[in-house]
């Protein structure tokens, strides 16, 4: 006997169902009934010609695999199988137990079959009435032989639907009207769809009609428009409070807008940390991502299929370039709902989309609550391309006629009581009417829209409220499996969501998970108040479920461990609430929030890294042995991302409770922010980093030991240590790649180039060297190119190619521009200074180190600032403003750190050039030779060159010309040890002049 609740077929004398245990009542035969479903027709096509390739064996094989996948989509969506004629698959939707949506259920199972089956199928859909039961358990009826000619009209691959099933899916499916199918044996044509794709949106149309908002439909268009027209972007921001109507505004403009492909993304309201989740909903909307590598590389990651470093504004940069290139074909609309909950990084993301786009229809159509402003007081503010409504509630007649619209010739007092109250809130006066029409009677209208809703709630049986309670621990959004899984007493899921669709609070929405079906409560509001009507003692219980379930289902979702990282962490707060907490639970939470942090690492994305770790450590709970590495996984964000002082506690403590790697790799960082913060000088750090690193070494930890071994290099870098640095960069790399850790490798290729640029090494070397790195691009991102172009510019200037030193920096300026790393763009500006002083044109080079003094005091830098404050001040002396030279040298030395020799000497240049040129020889000459001698004292090849030429130009000055000649002499033999071609020949330049100079007598 077959369960009329849940399908399962039991024994004839069975009194309970063995599937779901309701209780089944014999009937002789079931009696006929008439009954609308939705029928399915698959059939294989070709299936002679595989018949003729195929042994016959391999063919019943392959038959027999088509079979049961179709078998196996068809039940997951709640279907089942009819009949199998010949080939064909017959499927009903909607028998024993008819479904809200069984319609959407066989497009979706449709879909899915053709997708799983190996081989080529056509497959009609099609929704009516038919009789069902009696003494033929088949079901009959015209709706059927529709279904069957669909499929025999459908095409290979093609799933063509009736026009019935597309009236009940068309919000949930993407399809074409196809000219009318001329069948045989039937009077008529018959009107077919061909489905496209699943879309993102509601399985529903909107009950109520849509009153008022004529003025911001128009204002809407009307940016459309534009954005069509103009082929630009156009940024549109609707505000208001929940349940005013933002919402059904948008669907209603969606509805008649025409032309246009829309996506749809919504910000979550929990889990901070979760930057990308309505960016993953958008592209995953996209039918596909551009081909090239630059733009796919960034958004593979962001999708987890790819597992490179990458940074905000590359993936910024990447989703704007595919949305720009989708929008090519048609106008694209892309809908973001609940910005208000948007990471910064994601809001950065859509004002640089709105900002940045360029020659391509965009109209990025956003939804928030008024708190926006509180996080963005500017938002789209200043843009010409954007417009922000502010949604008021409806006005007095709009509000008017939506009671009328809903009650109907109801009670008068009532009506009047429930506009008084809703105050223009649509979303009140619907649940309120709701409210009214489940009581039938007399009824309080509460005096909130939350009060409203626990009321409604309230009134629902126990049964129904329960699901919702579940459905509501997973969020606006959820799915079938996890309503089941959280109560598994309740064994009647589908009829209790089927009631709850009928009464409006959820409905049919498009899954997240594969082989799911998904709802959404109707406003995110009663997800609310159904949670909250949830007592903490079920909260701990159901969240601790809920990851449970989510860690075995949902294993395709890229944010799968900061989802379960929430849950766990919900649980743990209302555990610890209650004065039961569960450490082990706590640690998991703290593990899962941790590994989340990983990612947002690798993305760059600083701010959710550190977040997540900060909330992996407030679990207080977590055991002990696992704080010490959180503390230095967040302490070392912190120093990216600041405060420092913070990044300096954090780490000072990691490494006090900590030990072995993780005390030793903390204590290294430390030292680094305290130089950094300009604590300890260079020479007080060295040792204590050096420290860190033998002990690293002695523990054996390739990855912590690589680390640290660049924290090492720059520190000797700043000291002047150029052959130790590059020994221990090069070691670095080694274990960094060992160990395969590419963020690390990064900063050991960095180190490795400075070490190299400003070192002996010669040119062709360093050329040879950053050649090879361009070939890793692939494996470590672009940041790789930017690496090792700034040195590959220099090697070109040293040649005199001076062109393709200036087309190579350039290159490596747009990169980190793109990458968003500001620092590293503007420190550039100090590399093209000295290619134009190299050049020999004083004027370019003023106006790039201008850029970069003031650049960097945006950014509030002093260390860089102060050389390159220091370099402009020489070059505008050179120009002969004394003057002006004199007060930025002023400046650069206040700047400059005790220890700085790299300003301290370039200042004293500038100092004595100025003091040369006023006449004070001397002086100037005096200035010069201490100068020479701080840069003597460390490697800094380059600077031994320049700065005897420079010392040699003032002793000309001075008449001292034999001076001048051997210190000339000693630069070109320097110059060319490093195959430097440009200083040698300015070397020489300098020495012809002095040559011809005359001599003053001592
Ligand atoms: N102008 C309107 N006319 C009729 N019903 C409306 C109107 N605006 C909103 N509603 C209904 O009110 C409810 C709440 O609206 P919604 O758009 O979801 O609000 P929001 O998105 O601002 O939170 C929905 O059920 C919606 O259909
Ligand atoms: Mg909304």
């Amino acid at each position: 006997m077959t369960c009329p609740e849940c399908g399962t077929e039991n024994p004839e004398t069975a009194r309970f169902c063995n599937g779901c245990a309701a209780p089944l009542t014999p009937v002789e035969t079931a009696p006929a009934q008439r009954k609308v479903v939705t029928v399915l027709f698959c059939d294989v096509t070709g299936s002679t010609s595989l018949g003729e390739q195929l042994d016959p064996e391999a063919l019943r094989h392959v038959m027999a695999g088509y079979f049961a996948t179709a078998r196996a989509a068809i039940e997951r969506h709640g279907g089942t199988v009819e009949k199998f004629i010949g080939d064909a698959v017959m499927a009903v939707f909607g028998i024993p137990v008819v479904h809200e949506d069984d319609a959407l259920r066989a497009v979706r199972a449709a879909i899915e079959l053709r997708d799983a089956v190996e081989i080529d199928v056509r497959i009609g859909v099609n929704t009516g009435e038919v009789v069902t039961g009696g003494a033929d358990t088949l079901v009959t009826g015209d709706a059927v032989n529709v279904a069957a000619r669909l499929e025999q009209g459908a095409a290979t691959g093609e799933v063509l639907i009736g026009s019935h099933t597309y009236a009940l899916v068309r919000d949930a499916v993407d399809a074409d009207l196809l000219p009318p199918l001329e069948v045989k044996g039937k009077s008529s044509a018959l009107t077919a769809y061909r489905v496209r794709s699943l879309s993102g949106a509601h399985g529903r149309r909107n009950a109520t009609p849509m009153v008022g908002r004529a003025h911001e439909l128009e204002s809407l268009d009307r940016a459309f428009e534009r954005a069509v027209r103009d082929s630009t972007c156009h940024l549109f921001t609707i505000l208001g409070n929940a349940g005013v109507g933002k919402s059904r505004l948008v669907d209603e403009f969606l509805a008649h807008v025409a032309g246009a492909t829309v996506l749809r993304g919504r910000c979550l309201s929990y889990g901070e940390g979760i930057t990308y989740w309505s960016l993953v909903e958008i592209l995953k909307q996209l039918s596909s991502l551009p081909d090239d590598v630059a733009i796919r590389r960034p958004l593979a990651v962001l999708l987890g299929e790819l597992d490179i470093p990458t940074t905000p504004a590359e993936t910024a940069w990447a989703a704007r370039k595919a949305l720009e290139i989708a929008a090519v074909n048609e106008p694209m609309i892309v809908v973001f709902d609940d910005i208000q909950w948007g990471e910064p990084v994601f809001l950065d993301l859509i004002e640089h989309v709105a900002d940045m786009s360029r020659g391509a229809p965009i109209l990025l159509l956003c939804m928030a609550r008024p708190e926006l402003l509180e996080v963005r007081a500017g938002w789209g503010g200043g843009k010409l391309n954007a417009t922000t409504v502010l949604l008021e509630g409806l006005d007095p007649d709009d509000t008017d006629a939506l009671v009328e619209l809903l009650l109907g010739e109801g009670d008068p007092m009532l009506a009047h009581r429930i506009r008084e109250a809703a105050g223009g809130n649509p979303l009140f006066v619907e649940e309120m009417v709701e409210l009214a029409r489940e009581s039938g009677g007399e009824v309080a209208v509460p005096p909130t829209i939350h009060a409203l809703l626990a009321a409604r709630l309230d009134s629902l049986p126990a049964a129904e409220r329960a699901v919702l309670g579940r459905a509501a621990v997973e969020g606006q959004v959820f799915h079938r499996g996890a309503v089941a899984a959280l109560g598994p007493d309740e064994l009647q899921v589908d009829s209790r969501l089927g009631s709850l669709v009928r009464k409006e609070l959820v409905r049919p929405d498009a899954p997240s998970l594969p082989r799911e079906d998904a709802y959404r409560f109707r406003h995110l509001l009663i997800r609310d108040a159904a949670y909250d009507a949830l007592p903490k003692e079920t909260r701990v219980d159901l969240h601790e479920r809920f990851a449970a379930w989510l860690d075995e289902y949902g294993a395709d979702l890229v944010e799968l461990d900061e989802i379960v990282g929430y849950h766990l962490e919900q649980a743990s707060a209302y555990a610890a609430e209650l004065g039961t907490p569960d450490p082990a639970r706590s640690t998991r939470a703290a593990e899962r929030l941790a590994a989340a942090a990983t990612r947002a690492e690798d993305r760059g994305d600083s701010g959710a890294a550190s977040n997540l770790l900060r909330r992996a450590l407030d679990l207080s709970e977590v055991a002990a042995g696992r704080r010490p590495e959180l503390l230095l996984r967040y302490g070392r964000v912190l120093v990216h991302a600041g405060p420092l002082d913070v990044a300096e506690d954090v780490l000072r403590e990691a490494a006090d409770i900590g030990d072995g790697v993780t005390a030793a790799l903390a204590r290294a960082l430390l030292e680094n922010v305290r130089a950094l913060r300009g604590e300890a000088s260079n020479a007080e750090v060295l040792p204590a980093l050096q420290a860190a690193v033998d002990e690293l070494e002695h523990l054996g930890d390739r990855g912590a030991l690589a680390e640290a071994l660049t924290l090492l290099a720059l520190v000797q870098f700043w000291s002047g240590q150029l052959a130790e640095q590059r020994g221990t960069a090069e070691r670095a790399l080694t274990y960094a790649r060992e160990a395969g850790n590419p963020t690390v490798e990064l900063a050991a290729i960095r180190e490795l180039g400075t070490a190299m640029i400003w070192s002996d090494t010669p040119w062709p070397e360093i050329e040879r060297v950053c050649q090879e790195r361009l070939s890793e691009v692939e494996r470590l991102g672009s940041r790789v190119v930017a690496a090792a172009l700034d040195p590959l510019s220099r090697a070109a200037a040293a040649r005199g190619d001076f062109d393709e030193g200036r087309r190579l920096l350039a290159e490596a300026t747009r990169i980190n521009e793109e990458l968003g790393i500001a620092m590293a763009a503007t420190t550039l500006l100090m590399e093209a200074g000295y290619m134009e002083i190299h050049a020999g044109d004083l004027v370019a080079a003023e106006r790039h180190l201008r850029a970069g003094w003031e650049g960097l005091a945006r950014l509030n830098e002093e260390g860089i600032r102060s050389t390159v404050g220091a370099l402009l001040a020489e070059v505008v002396a050179r120009q002969g403003r004394l003057e002006e030279a004199e007060q930025i040298v002023g400046e650069a030395e206040q700047l400059g750190a005790d220890d700085d020799f790299v300003t301290i000497a370039q200042a004293l240049l500038a100092r004595g050039l100025i003091a040369s040129k006023r006449g004070d020889h001397d002086r100037g000459a005096e200035l010069a030779r201490r100068a020479l001698a701080i840069v003597d004292d460390s490697e800094y090849l380059p600077l031994h060159v320049e700065f005897r030429i420079g010392l040699a130009e003032v002793l000309v000055d001075a008449g001292r010309r034999d001076d001048a000649e051997r210190l000339l002499r000693e630069a070109i033999v320097l110059a060319e040890a490093k195959e430097d071609l440009v200083l040698a020949r300015r070397g020489r330049t300098v020495l012809e002049h002095a040559t011809a100079s005359p001599t003053t007598p001592d």
